[in-house]
């Protein structure tokens, strides 16, 4: 049986309240399902408050963003080193928020996705084309040529793992999302690029899919084949319908 990986990107949203509650509704399934394994998102004022309620929980942490600095004059900014302080061990890279909100094109992706890797911390790098592209075909070209650009300076022998959520930016909190055989495909599409480019990232490669996965759709996306998990935003803010959304792998 796959393992599936669950992240939950909780975005801008939550309160200590909040994530008290939702940490334990998601405590009482990873108790239940053994195949699975969860990382939390949360915004990154509250990574240190959620590490503390997940303490013995089963769940690891990510951090949704970090700057390029390692210290210094940059007001407002989070480092890598204050993550690896706290003991974090994911970080998101490439959300198509970032890239749209924060004009971080793939250069800048490249350059945080390489500092996490470099540092010993494991990058989620996201990617993903957007409606046009979608329709005129070039979500395989687009999808490889953010990969392209970004493992061409990566020191691949230092990834323990090559985690790529595949997240069309039309399908992102829009009730949308492509078939589940459109999902496959694209998968494994992106992985036998990756092990036809970089053998030694063979079975090293997890390819989530994230965009509008809520209860009605999960099942059907994890179950193929090539699909090793989740992306998750909205559905994952509400603690019971997400608890019976993950009860679907079972
Ligand atoms: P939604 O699940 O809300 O569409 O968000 C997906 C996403 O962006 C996760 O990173």
């Amino acid at each position: 049986m796959k393992k599936i990986l669950i992240l939950t990107n909780w975005k801008l949203n939550g309160t200590k309240k909040k994530i008290k509650k939702l940490i334990k509704k998601y405590k009482n399934i990873i108790d239940k399902i053994k195949n699975i394994k969860i990382i939390i998102a949360p915004p990154l004022i509250y990574l240190d408050y959620t590490k503390k309620k997940i303490n013995k929980i089963n769940i690891k942490l990510a951090a949704q963003n970090i700057d390029l600095h390692l210290s210094g004059a940059y007001t407002g900014e989070t480092s890598i080193m204050m993550l690896k302080d706290i003991g974090i061990k994911y970080v998101i890279i490439g959300h198509s928020e970032r890239r749209i909100y924060h004009n971080e094109k793939n250069n800048i992706v490249e350059k945080k996705f390489n500092l996490v890797n470099n540092n010993g911390l494991i990058p989620i790098l996201c990617i993903g084309e957007n409606y046009a592209e979608y329709q005129n075909n070039q979500t395989k070209k687009i999808c490889i040529k953010q990969i392209k650009f970004i493992l061409k300076k990566t020191k691949t022998k230092l990834l323990k793992k090559l985690i790529i959520a595949y997240e069309p930016i039309w399908a992102i909190g829009t009730n949308k999302s492509p078939e589940p055989r459109e999902i496959q495909k694209i998968s494994k599409y992106i992985k036998s690029y990756i092990y036809k480019k970089h053998k030694e990232l063979y079975n090293k490669t997890i390819i989530q899919y994230g965009g509008s996965v809520n209860i009605n759709n999960f099942h059907e996306i994890i179950k193929q084949p090539d699909v090793d998990g989740a992306l998750i935003g909205n559905a994952s803010l509400n603690g019971k319908n997400f608890i019976s959304m993950i009860k679907q792998i079972r």
